[in-house]
C-alpha cells in the first residue's frame, strides 16, 4: 500500500473532527426536483459518493434567497420547509462516518433562469459574462435582506444536521461579485477598493456566525485569484484573507477564477497538471492560521499525500475524479491504485453537460454517475451468453459492464489493437490518459470474466455458428472521405493515418474539416512541426465551442501557432501544390499545399445489422456504430445494452 499517512491524518476543525483530509468540494448535479428540492437521484447519487471514504463532503450550492437559485433544479435553504428534504443528506454521510457541510449560494447576476425571470440582482446592474441579460443593482434594503438570508440559512443547516456550512464567495456568484471590479462599481460602502468590496462577504459571515454560535464551522470558499484580465490577484486576496478570518471563517477553500475566466479553468482541462494551482492555498495559508484546502486536477491520492506531507494545503478537494471514479481512495488504500479510472478532465458529462446542455451530471467514463437508480449493482438474474463486436469504448464498457452482472461474455475486434477511435485520439496532444483508461478498461473487463479477442473480424457465418443469445454490435465508425477531383492524390491523408503516425507530416498544411478531429489533428501537426496550417470548415464557426475548457486549448494553440482558420469555405479540387476553395460564394486559390488532411467526419460502420434484424437474435446496436457520437454517448449506450440484458 502507498504511503498515505499525511492524508489519513484525522483534523479537528471547532466542533468538527474530519477522519481524513479529503474532502468533496461541491458540485452541481441538476438532479434536484423542480422545486429545488432533494430528490430520489440526489440521494442515490450521493449516497454512492459517500462511499469514496473522504472526511468531508460539502453538498453542491443550496440556494439562500428566492432571487438566488441558479436553476430551479438547484437545491434551496431559503425556508425551513426544506430543512427535512436536506437532513436526509447528513443521514446518508453521518452512516458512512464522514461530515457533510452544505454550501450556501446566492447566484446573483449569474444566472439565466433569474436573468430570464427578470429577478437577477447584483451589486451594479452590469451584464453577465455568460448569459449576456442585465441583473438590477441591489439597493440597500436588498443587501441587508440577503445578508440576514445568510445567517437564517445557515440557522436551517444547523437544524438539519449539518457539521458545517460553506459560504461560496468564489466563481463570480453574488458574493465574489460584490469582491470584483468586473460586477461591483457601487459608490456606496460596499463599492471602491477591495476592502469596501469585501464588505459585504464580511457582514454575511458575521450574519452566519451570530445564527451557528462560536464552535460550529464556517468554511469560506474563495477565488484566491481571479483570473480574468483586470481581475485581483493572489496577493490583493492575502489582504483580505485575514479580515474573513477576524469575521468568523474557520476554513479557506481556495478556488479560483471566475464566470468568464477563459478556458473554464475552474474545471480546468486535461493540459493541466494534478494541483496546478495548489500553491494559491500556500499563499493564503501564509497570511492565516486556519485550516485551508486546495483543489484542481486531483485524482492520486499520493500526489494529494506529498501536498499536505509539503504543507501547501491542509485538505484536499477532489471534485471531478468523485464523479469518474469514487473508489480513488479505497483503491490506493487497498493496494489497487490502478484500478482507478483517473478523471480525463473531459468536462463532456459534468460541468459542460450542466452549463451548455442544460441537462443533469453524468460522467464521460463512469456511466453509473448520475444514473445511480437505473444501475444494477446486483447480479442478472439470468445470465446469458453474450457476444460483443468492437473494442472501442462502447464495447469495452459493455463487456465490463455486462461481466460485471454475471452473463457470459466475448469481445471480438477486428483490429489487432482494441480501443477504437479513442486509442488514435490519444495521440492528440495532452490525451495520453485516454489510451491509459483504454487499457484500464479491458483490465475491468478482463477481471469481471469477459473473454477478448482481438484481430477478429466477425462474419454472418460465425454467428449462426457461435449462437451467441445476446450481441451487442459496437463495431465503430468509419471515416468520410469527399469524391472530388485530386482525392486520390499522394499529398491527400486521412486525419486518423496522421494521429497514428502512418506518415510525415507536411510543412504546408490543409486540414479539411473543423470538428474535433480536425482541431486535434491541427494541433497534432504544430507540435510535429508544421510550418504552416490553414484549417477549412464549410460551417460558419467551429463546432468546437471556444469557451469548453479543450475547445479553449485547442483554439489558443491554433492561434498561438499562427494557424489559419477559414470557416464558410469548401474544398473544391485538390492540385499538384495547391488547393481550389470557394469562400463565401468566392474562388480561391491556396498554395503552397503539400498536404491535405481529411477530418470531415464519420460514418457508422454496421453493416452486420440487416443480418442481425432477421436473426432473431436479441441484439443492440451502440456507440459509433448507431450513429458517430462523443465518448459520453459510447459508453452510455454500452453500458445501457449490459444493463438491459439483465433487465
Ligand atoms: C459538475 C460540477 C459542478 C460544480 N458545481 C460547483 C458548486 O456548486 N459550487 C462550487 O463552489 N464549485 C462547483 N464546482 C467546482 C468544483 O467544486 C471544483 O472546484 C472543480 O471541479 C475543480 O476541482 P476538480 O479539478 O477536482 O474537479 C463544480 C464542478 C463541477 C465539475
Amino acid at each position: 500500500m502507498a504511503n498515505l499517512e499525511h492524508l489519513l491524518q484525522e483534523i479537528k476543525i471547532k466542533s468538527m473532527l474530519l477522519k481524513n483530509r479529503v474532502v468533496m468540494p461541491p458540485m452541481g448535479t441538476g438532479l434536484g426536483q423542480r422545486d429545488g428540492t432533494v430528490s430520489e437521484a440526489t440521494l442515490a447519487y450521493f449516497k454512492r459518493r459517500v462511499k469514496s471514504g473522504a472526511g468531508l463532503y460539502i453538498t453542491e450550492i443550496s440556494s439562500v434567497h428566492t432571487q438566488g437559485s441558479v436553476s430551479p433544479s438547484a437545491l434551496r435553504i431559503y425556508d425551513d420547509s426544506y430543512i427535512t428534504g436536506l437532513s436526509q443528506l447528513v443521514k446518508i454521510a453521518h452512516k458512512e462516518d464522514a461530515k457533510i457541510a452544505i454550501q450556501l449560494h446566492h447566484a446573483g447576476r449569474e444566472s439565466f433562469y433569474q436573468l430570464k425571470r427578470g429577478e437577477a440582482m447584483a451589486p451594479s446592474a452590469i451584464a453577465s459574462y455568460v448569459f449576456g441579460g442585465s441583473p438590477k443593482a441591489m439597493r440597500r434594503e436588498d443587501i441587508e435582506e440577503v445578508i440576514q438570508a445568510f445567517g437564517s440559512a445557515a440557522r436551517r443547516a444547523v437544524e438539519a444536521g449539518f457539521d458545517a456550512v460553506e459560504l461560496h464567495a468564489a466563481h463570480g456568484y453574488l458574493l465574489h461579485q460584490f469582491l470584483s471590479i468586473h460586477s461591483n462599481q457601487r459608490e456606496d460602502e460596499y463599492g471602491g477598493n477591495m476592502q469596501n468590496r469585501a464588505r459585504f462577504i464580511l457582514e454575511c459571515i458575521q450574519a452566519v456566525r451570530a445564527q451557528v454560535g462560536q464552535d460550529f464551522p464556517i468554511s469560506l470558499r474563495i477565488s484566491a485569484e481571479e483570473v480574468i484580465k483586470n481581475g485581483y490577484s493572489i496577493e490583493e486576496m492575502q489582504e483580505i484573507a485575514p479580515k474573513f478570518v477576524k469575521a468568523g471563517v474557520d476554513i479557506i477553500h481556495a478556488s479560483f477564477g471566475t464566470h468568464g475566466s477563459p478556458g473554464g479553468i475552474i474545471q480546468a482541462p486535461i493540459e493541466y497538471a494534478q494541483g496546478f494551482n495548489v500553491h494559491l492555498a500556500r499563499k493564503i495559508k501564509e497570511k492565516v492560521e486556519i485550516p485551508v484546502i486546495g483543489v484542481g486536477r486531483f485524482t492520486d491520492p499520493v500526489i494529494m499525500n506529498e501536498v499536505i506531507k509539503r504543507g501547501d494545503a491542509d485538505l484536499i478537494a477532489v471534485g471531478r475524479q468523485h464523479l469518474a471514479d469514487p473508489d480513488f481512495l479505497n483503491n490506493a488504500i487497498a493496494g489497487h491504485p490502478e484500478r482507478t479510472f483517473q478523471c480525463l478532465a473531459c468536462n463532456q458529462g459534468c460541468i459542460e453537460r450542466l452549463i451548455y446542455e442544460g441537462k443533469s451530471v453524468r460522467c464521460a467514463i463512469n456511466p453509473e454517475t448520475g444514473q445511480e437508480l437505473y444501475y444494477p449493482s446486483q447480479p442478472a438474474a439470468e445470465k446469458r451468453q453474450v457476444w460483443i463486436i468492437g473494442g472501442g469504448p462502447a464495447g469495452l464498457t459493455a463487456a465490463a459492464e455486462a461481466a460485471r452482472l454475471g452473463h457470459q461474455v466475448t469481445l471480438l475486434e477486428k483490429e489487432k489493437q482494441l480501443g477504437g477511435q479513442v486509442i488514435i485520439a490519444a495521440q492528440a496532444p495532452y490525451k495520453g490518459a485516454y489510451a491509459d483508461w483504454i487499457d484500464q478498461l479491458k483490465d475491468r473487463a478482463l477481471r469481471y470474466g469477459a473473454r477478448i479477442k482481438t484481430g477478429i473480424e466477425v462474419s454472418e457465418s460465425m454467428i449462426v455458428e457461435g449462437k451467441p443469445e445476446v450481441l451487442i454490435l459496437a463495431s465503430g465508425a468509419k471515416q468520410i472521405i469527399p469524391s472530388l477531383e485530386g482525392i486520390e492524390m499522394p499529398s491527400v491523408i486521412d486525419a486518423w493515418s496522421i494521429l497514428k503516425g502512418e506518415k510525415a507530416v507536411g510543412k504546408n498544411v490543409v486540414v479539411v474539416g473543423g470538428g474535433l478531429t480536425g482541431m486535434e489533428t491541427a494541433d497534432y501537426l504544430i507540435q510535429h512541426g508544421v510550418k504552416s496550417l490553414v484549417l477549412v470548415d464549410q460551417l460558419p464557426k467551429s463546432p468546437i465551442n471556444p469557451l469548453t475548457a479543450h475547445g479553449n486549448m485547442l483554439n489558443y494553440r491554433l492561434k498561438k501557432a499562427k494557424g489559419q482558420f477559414m470557416f464558410n469555405t469548401q474544398l473544391s479540387r485538390i492540385k499538384q501544390n495547391s488547393v481550389e476553395l470557394i469562400q463565401d460564394g468566392q474562388n480561391h486559390l491556396l498554395s503552397p499545399v503539400d498536404q491535405v488532411v481529411i477530418a470531415i467526419g464519420a460514418q457508422a460502420q454496421n453493416s452486420l445489422e440487416p443480418f442481425l434484424a432477421q436473426s432473431g437474435i436479441d441484439y443492440y446496436v451502440v456507440g459509433d456504430a448507431a450513429e458517430p457520437r462523443r465518448i459520453i454517448e459510447a459508453v452510455e449506450e454500452g453500458a445501457r445494452a449490459a444493463w438491459n440484458i439483465s433487465g
